[in-house]
């Protein structure tokens, strides 16, 4: 289907599209040249450690997933470990000779400042990646490397620009070469696939309403190297969709979780696949598959396309976050507001004043 008759056939669910959140997520391969022209001159200017032990990216929901995207991406290429973290705290072992990335789309959320203030505390080198907020005025005052990301939009939409901003970090780091390049060549290639992609989250977004609507509530199946995209799938159903879905990675789900599908259950389960699965991966994926089969678990396949690892994952997180926000289309939810969480910062907010703590 076209994109014109894509937004044609939702158009009559458009309306509840408060902030324009489809035209968002179809913009993502422009938003990712945008963003790695926008951040691949930093690469040369960020006083940044060269050779940290290890690089910790910080933050929560919305602003943590760029970190567990980047650790996918280069899970093979990278010569230092990346680690994406979402806590309020750093584990003890991190120290000076570490960098830590602090990300944090409003710059206001709790978690990541306290590990901030933990990090000046250890005097471990950071970097703040944020659109404003109480983060961005800490980096100013503290002479903290300030990566700033375009303000407006809601943190899980600007993906791309903190993707590409946490690329330039890693490249400036000395941890890869050229990514900021072959990201922009991603973008390309996402461009020209648009259809495709287009087209598998439709379908998955359409299948999924099903399955609510029969009560089947999601689990989304993945596997190293594309964690990161079957999680974003996850959240981006909870966030956008305003609807419960599940994560489990394999292998680790078949030493436990897989028995629960011989007891009774409410599931319906999305496998995420990849060309070029190497056999220890691909058998137990066929055997899922077949198990699913056997118990009359309603399922499908999503197939990332590409011909690199950078082209895979980004093709399968731009078709979910395109299936996440029809889905809420279909369900006649606006995919922007996130009230609960909203109450629920409110609700910290008053009781708890991280500015005193500084
Ligand atoms: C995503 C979203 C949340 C936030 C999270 C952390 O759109 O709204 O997942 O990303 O609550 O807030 P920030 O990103 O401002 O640090």
């Amino acid at each position: 289907m076209r994109i014109e008759e894509l937004l044609a056939l939702y158009a009559s669910h458009a309306a509840v599209d408060s902030q324009e959140m489809l035209a968002r997520a179809l913009s993502l391969p422009a938003d990712i040249r945008d963003g790695s022209e926008r951040y691949s001159t930093l690469v040369d200017k960020l006083p940044l450690p060269r050779d940290p032990e290890s690089v910790i990216v910080a933050g929560m929901g919305g602003s943590f997933i760029g970190g567990l995207f980047l650790q996918d991406a280069l899970y093979e290429e990278s010569s230092k470990m990346i680690i994406p973290l979402r806590e309020t705290g750093l584990p003890g072992s991190v120290n000076e000779r570490h960098l830590l990335v602090a990300v944090s789309y409003s710059g206001n959320t709790e978690e990541t400042l306290r590990v901030v203030l933990e990090a000046r505390r250890r005097r471990i080198p950071t970097v703040a990646v944020t659109s404003g907020g109480l983060l961005a005025k800490l980096a100013t005052e503290w002479k903290i490397p300030l990566v700033e990301v375009p303000s407006g939009l809601k943190p899980r939409a600007a993906f791309p620009y903190m993707c590409t901003a946490l690329a330039a970090v890693v490249e400036a780091a000395g941890l890869v070469d050229g990514l900021m390049l072959k990201l922009k060549e991603a973008a390309g290639f996402l461009e020209n696939v648009k259809q495709e992609v287009l087209d598998a989250g439709n379908s998955l977004a359409r299948w999924l309403f099903e399955q609510y609507e029969a009560g089947n509530f999601p689990v989304v199946y993945s596997y190293r190297p594309f964690l990161s995209a079957g999680y974003r799938l996850k959240t981006q159903i909870n966030e956008n969709a305003k609807l419960h879905a599940f994560f489990s990675e394999i292998p680790e789900a078949n030493h436990n979780e897989i028995m629960g599908w011989e007891g009774p259950f409410r599931f319906s389960a999305v496998i995420v696949r990849a060309p070029g699965e190497p056999p220890y991966v691909h058998h137990r994926m066929e055997f899922l598959r077949e198990l699913l089969r056997g118990r009359g678990v309603k399922h499908v396949e999503v197939h990332a396309i590409g011909e690199n690892q950078l082209q895979k994952l980004l093709s399968l997180f731009y078709a979910f976050d395109i299936a996440s926000i029809l889905l809420a289309l279909l369900r006649g939810t606006d995919p922007a507001p996130t009230a609960t969480i909203d109450s629920l910062k409110k609700y910290l907010e008053e009781r708890i004043d991280i500015s005193r703590e500084i």
